[in-house]
């Protein structure tokens, strides 16, 4: 055993059951009671930080030797606080170099005061979305256990990440890792399908949707020796904890009032409740921001739990028959999921629980928006300088509509996160510019124009 796999160790989630389990037992959920995992540290083996600042000075790291290549990456940068693997085992292709954006023009429109609004744009990753953090963590965790086989479902950005990473991770024979992706048929973006079959993943098209396919993708997990990357992966969230280290990087270590996320399977809701826990258990930050998470109104299991069931975290003993019973109606009602933001298209999210803890940790609050909302919400960013696919959209409509509620106050410093890339869904922007949306209230047509210089002036003249 290394010292790395003293140090850490998988956990059931429930205080009642608590099973632990070695961080080489590949394990997707608790043997003893079915809840899900987490990675855990024995933090008084760890090295830890003395200050959050402390990582600030890797950014300038240069060289070839591993430490350099763990510095370069944003995920591994903060690798003492994600202590499952020795640093040479590290898999990386530069994920996370993503920073804060202040975003003054956008926080003016809609009555914020200045200084307070700031996105952070995970679509600065290699491959367009915040997917890439966690994919280095499971990646490095498929290589200490020697897997050959990686697998996932997905709504597209998990399959394009997983399909990217694939190419760049060795086995053991030295060989790309083999990547299989089940993706709903004609559930997907265009721009995230052409990336896994750019990068030659087995692409499987589920008659189904993404329910559907997270439930296949376990069972072929089971029985045909593939490596499960879904978020049930306990080690993808380790390496989603790492942007919200980068967002209190980005307010130079000051902890923001609100994380504003969308939500759709929930791993990222899970891996920033996580962070914020265990770094105020090391004493690295005094007090923990509040989170907000926006459902689409068509995929809103977590906003009727929390808001019209009163589902709660209850210290690990949530009510199961609650959750129980909502499955239930949804199956017998035959309801699918449905959203234009088809990345959080998700009936039945699998980190549903640990995001009931991350509402418990940082005191949030769930909202759903509508379609028109999470469009007019994409195209505030974008009109403001960044861009940003649908369902990242839903987090700047979920704030404004916490403003309109006064939940958030115009003078609160409020991060949103924008997940996935501008490029990753051109076809839905298009779609809203040209006014095939009933009332784009953003939109920017195309105007056609004859080839000729007067045409030209004319337009530019404002007459008609
Ligand atoms: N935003 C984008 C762009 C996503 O791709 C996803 C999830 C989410 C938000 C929701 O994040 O699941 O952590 O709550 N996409 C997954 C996928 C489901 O398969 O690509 P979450």
């Amino acid at each position: 055993m290394s010292a790395m796999t003293e140090v850490a160790f998988q956990q059931c989630i429930t205080a009642a059951c608590a099973a632990r389990y070695g961080i080489d037992e590949v394990l997707f959920a608790c043997t003893k009671c079915g809840s899900l995992l987490d990675v855990r540290y024995d933090w008084n083996r760890a090295t830890i930080p003395k200050t959050l600042r402390s990582h600030e000075s890797r950014w300038t790291t240069s060289g070839r030797s591993v430490e350099a290549r763990a510095d370069y990456s944003g995920v591994w940068r903060f690798r003492d606080l994600l202590p499952f693997a020795p640093t040479d085992k590290l898999v990386t292709i530069g994920e996370g170099r993503t920073t804060l954006q202040e975003a003054d023009s956008l926080a003016t429109t809609i009555g914020m005061h200045p200084h307070q609004l700031y996105l952070q744009y995970e679509g600065f990753n290699p491959s367009g979305s915040f997917k890439d953090n966690g994919m280095a963590a499971a990646f490095t965790m498929a290589g200490v256990l020697g897997r050959s086989r990686v697998a996932c479902a997905s709504t597209g950005n998990t399959s394009a990440s997983l399909a990217l990473f694939a190419r760049h991770a060795r086995s053991r024979n030295g060989s790309p890792l083999q990547a299989v992706v089940f993706v709903g048929g004609g559930k997907i973006a265009v721009g995230k399908l052409a990336q896994g079959l750019d990068y030659g993943a087995k692409t499987i098209q589920v008659e189904g949707d993404f329910d559907a396919c997270m439930k296949l993708v376990q069972e072929a997990a089971d029985k045909l020796d593939l490596y499960l990357m879904n978020s049930v992966n306990p080690f993808r969230l380790e390496g989603q904890k790492t942007i919200m280290y980068r967002v209190l990087e980005g307010l130079d270590w000051e902890v923001p009032d609100w994380i504003v996320v969308p939500g759709g399977n929930l791993g990222n809701t899970s891996a920033f409740g996580k962070a914020f826990a265990e770094l105020k258990h090391l004493g690295l930050i005094d007090r923990v921001p509040r989170i907000a998470i926006i459902n689409a109104t068509g995929a809103n299991a977590l906003c009727t739990l929390v808001n019209d069931h009163d589902l709660q975290w209850n210290d690990s003993e949530w009510d199961q028959a609650t959750i129980d019973k909502h499955w239930q109606t949804m199956a017998s009602e035959n309801y699918q999921a449905h959203t234009v933001a088809s990345a959080i298209e998700i009936g039945r999210p699998v980190s549903l629980t640990k995001a009931l803890r991350t509402i418990d940790i940082m005191n949030g609050v769930v909202r759903q928006v509508t379609d028109e909302q999470i469009l007019d919400g994409k195209a505030l960013v974008g009109v403001h300088g960044f861009g940003c696919e649908p369902a990242s959209g839903a987090s700047v409509a979920g704030l404004r509509l916490l403003l309109d509620e006064k939940i958030i106050s115009l003078g609160d410093r409020v991060v949103c996160i924008l997940t996935g890339h501008a490029l990753k869904d051109p076809a839905v922007t298009v779609n809203y510019h040209t006014g095939a949306q009933a009332t784009p209230r953003f939109a920017n047509p195309p105007v056609n124009c004859a080839a000729n210089i007067e045409a030209v002036e004319e337009l530019l003249s404002g007459k008609d």
